[in-house]
């Protein structure tokens, strides 16, 4: 496995990381060997978050054998103090931890004044964070404008936001700043939402970019170890390779598959 810090969290992370929405599709029992194989392939950063069924639950199986292994992240919803309190406690009950290293508010430019205002979430995760609970405050929204601005505030240690070959709007409008402030980058959607075909090359589309781990959904034995295999043998997309995905998402994005949130149906 390859590993890249994430930002000003100084987190060594696994360029693939696990993404933890498809865990509901699956059993108990699926998840758990999923989760584990993924483990054992030196993958140690998994996001999750309680709005995604029983994935918080299923990883928390995993992990209390192995804690030391592996990064949390968790979303977490809420724009007052008080909801986003509940709702991070709620996460480390169903993930059985006494601690995340990562809490991410999903936030919009609307609601922005309310979670960073008084009483707002975000006094609930300074809070976290001045308790031990949380070590690292990140951002999430699919709008890389409101991403910049988020971001421009100081606030935050990281960001969660779609990229992938076809909804790449954050090459141009988001990386650069972001490595400017040196905020850890978490790609998601990376695969479309399993939408986008040639897995290896839209893997390495986004690890060719200065972000530090995509967090890929991932519901397969299989899938878990072609990707890991993709990120231990990383190597930078050939000028032919890209021209080739480019090609694949334009034919996308008139067949208007590609959705605003960087899923493709
Ligand atoms: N912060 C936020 O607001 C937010 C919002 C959404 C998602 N997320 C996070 O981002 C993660 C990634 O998003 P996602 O899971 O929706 O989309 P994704 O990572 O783009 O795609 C996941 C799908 O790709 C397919 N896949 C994975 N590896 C594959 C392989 N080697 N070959 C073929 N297919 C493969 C699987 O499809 P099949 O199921 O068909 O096997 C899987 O369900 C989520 O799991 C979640 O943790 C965060």
């Amino acid at each position: 496995m390859k590993y890249r810090v994430l930002g000003k969290t100084g987190l060594k992370v696994s360029i693939l990381g696990f993404g933890g929405i498809p865990l509901r599709r699956i059993s108990d029992k699926e998840a758990i060997d999923v989760l584990n194989r993924a483990l054992d392939l030196g993958v140690n950063f998994i996001h999750t978050s309680i709005t995604y069924g029983d994935s918080a639950y299923k990883i928390g199986q995993v992990i209390k054998e192995r804690r030391n292994e592996c990064f949390l992240a968790v979303k977490v919803g809420g724009r007052t103090e008080k909801e986003a309190k509940e709702n991070l406690k709620k996460s480390m009950k169903a993930l059985k931890v006494d601690k995340v290293e990562i809490a991410e508010l999903p936030i919009n430019a609307t609601a922005f004044s309310q979670v960073m205002g008084s009483n707002g979430a975000y006094i609930a995760f300074q809070k976290a964070k001045q308790e031990g609970i949380i070590d690292f405050i990140g951002v999430t929204s699919h709008d890389v404008d409101f991403l910049n601005d988020a971001i421009s505030t100081k606030a935050f240690s990281n960001l969660i936001t779609p990229f992938n070959y076809a909804a790449n709007t954050a090459r141009t409008k988001l990386l650069s700043f972001a490595e400017e402030l040196n905020i850890g980058f978490i790609a998601m959607k990376t695969l479309g939402k399993g939408g986008l075909p040639h897995v290896p090359q839209a893997l390495r589309y986004v690890w060719n970019h200065s972000i530090h781990t995509a967090i890929v959904g991932m519901n397969k034995l299989s899938e878990v170890e072609e990707n890991v295999a993709t990120a231990n043998n990383f190597q930078p997309l050939t000028k032919e390779e890209e021209n080739q995905l480019q090609k694949i998402a334009e034919e996308v994005i008139k067949a208007n598959r590609l959705s605003s949130s960087g899923a493709v149906y």
